[in-house]
């Protein structure tokens, strides 16, 4: 390609916005040129207003950029959001509606009827909805967000056990890292020695988004993919990295080796394509009675590739597993990352 595309960063010094700029450093096909945040930080460069908590230094062209507004215009082709939810509606409707491309990780356009909730392995078709976009922004932009960050995992481990079986019904059981939480998140004196069991939203937004994932698309919508979920979330002392414990019923029988063949042999459209941020291997299933662990297993596949373990027959449903993945990449920046990436191939870019 001739250059770059030029991104602006919605939500920049958050825990996302950093990992969006870690991962953005060195991309064949994107560079940064704008990054944008509160009031808190606006004026400062983001060298000044961001608590950079990851490693290695804040890049040298992000560190001296000022911090803007998070609104249109911004110099750039389209825009990564990680904003807070509750603001991004108005935000990145207002981005769309200027004409950028929105490539969002919040949550409050993910379950919109005309919106892709997108998982450029499992669901790539549904970018079928974007034709439907185009009555509405006039000027050529459009709306495509990832799933939440545990969403992400579940969903991907359970595609290729739904397309091959049918999934009739599944549980999971989540434990979820801190950073999932942004900055500074919980208060240390309520994390440390402690876990706990409630995060606002989060429980709902599984059971909602794994089904509209699974979902086929039929003419200009969705259809839910028919299958009974519930999730329970829990808040552990991890810094980075998802886990959850899943149990299924299946449609059609199926040994336990063809389970571990559908998980193990996946691989889709992104490895296909050789996108850039596409995992050679989307799922590992590993084998080791006590794997997968967050702080061993979540930077698999630059933090792409998805684990699962302890796959065995269950006493009360079909089957059950434990799968992890990095939540700030897999479950957040990269994944919005990966799925520009197949915009561009696919020629919505
Ligand atoms: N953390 C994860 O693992 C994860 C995974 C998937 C999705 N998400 C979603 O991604 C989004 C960001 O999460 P995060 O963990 O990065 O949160 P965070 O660390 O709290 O960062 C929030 C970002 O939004 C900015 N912001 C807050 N209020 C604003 C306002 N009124 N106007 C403009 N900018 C504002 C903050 O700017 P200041 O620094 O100036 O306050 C900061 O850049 C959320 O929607 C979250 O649900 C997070």
């Amino acid at each position: 390609m001739s250059r770059k595309y030029r991104v602006g960063i919605l939500g920049a010094t958050g825990m996302v916005g950093q990992r969006f700029i870690q991962l953005l450093v060195d991309h064949p096909q994107f560079e940064v040129t704008a990054v944008a945040a509160s009031d808190r930080s606006q004026g400062k460069t983001y060298g000044e207003a961001c608590s950079w908590r990851l490693s290695g230094e804040i890049p040298a062209n992000v560190r001296a950029m000022p911090v803007q507004p998070p609104t249109p215009p911004l110099d750039c082709d389209l825009v990564f959001s990680s904003l807070p939810g509750e603001m991004a509606r108005e935000t990145e409707g207002a981005f769309a509606a200027a004409g950028y491309p929105v490539i969002s990780n919040s949550s409050a356009f993910r379950m919109d009827e005309d919106v892709p909730l997108l998982i450029p392995e499992v669901n790539h078709e549904h970018l079928g909805l974007l034709e439907t976009q185009k009555a509405k922004y006039s000027r050529g932009g459009f709306i495509v967000t990832n799933p939440n960050c545990s969403t992400i995992m579940i969903a991907l481990a359970l595609a290729p056990l739904h397309a091959a079986f049918g999934v009739a019904a599944t549980i999971a059981t989540t434990l979820q890292a801190l950073s999932g939480a942004g900055y500074p998140g919980v208060a240390s004196l309520d994390i440390l020695d402690n876990v706990l069991p409630f995060i606002g939203g989060e429980e709902e937004k599984i059971e909602s988004e794994t089904t509209k994932i699974l979902g086929r698309l039929n003419a200009s919508r969705i259809e839910l993919a028919p299958m009974a979920i519930g999730a329970q979330c829990h808040r552990v002392n991890v810094s980075d990295g998802h886990m959850a414990a899943v149990r299924m019923n299946l449609t059609r029988k199926a040994a336990l080796d063809d389970v571990r063949e559908a998980l193990t042999s996946f691989s889709s459209l992104p490895q296909e394509l050789g996108l850039h941020s596409a995992p050679a291997t989307p799922i590992v299933v590993r084998d080791e009675p006590d794997r997968p662990q967050p702080k061993l297993d979540r930077d698999a596949g630059n933090g792409m590739t998805i684990t699962a373990g302890r796959l065995k027959p269950d006493s009360v449903f079909d089957y059950r597993f434990v799968v992890l993945s990095h939540n700030t990449i897999r479950g957040a920046a990269g994944a919005a990352i990966l799925n520009a990436e197949l915009l561009i191939a696919l020629g919505h870019l």
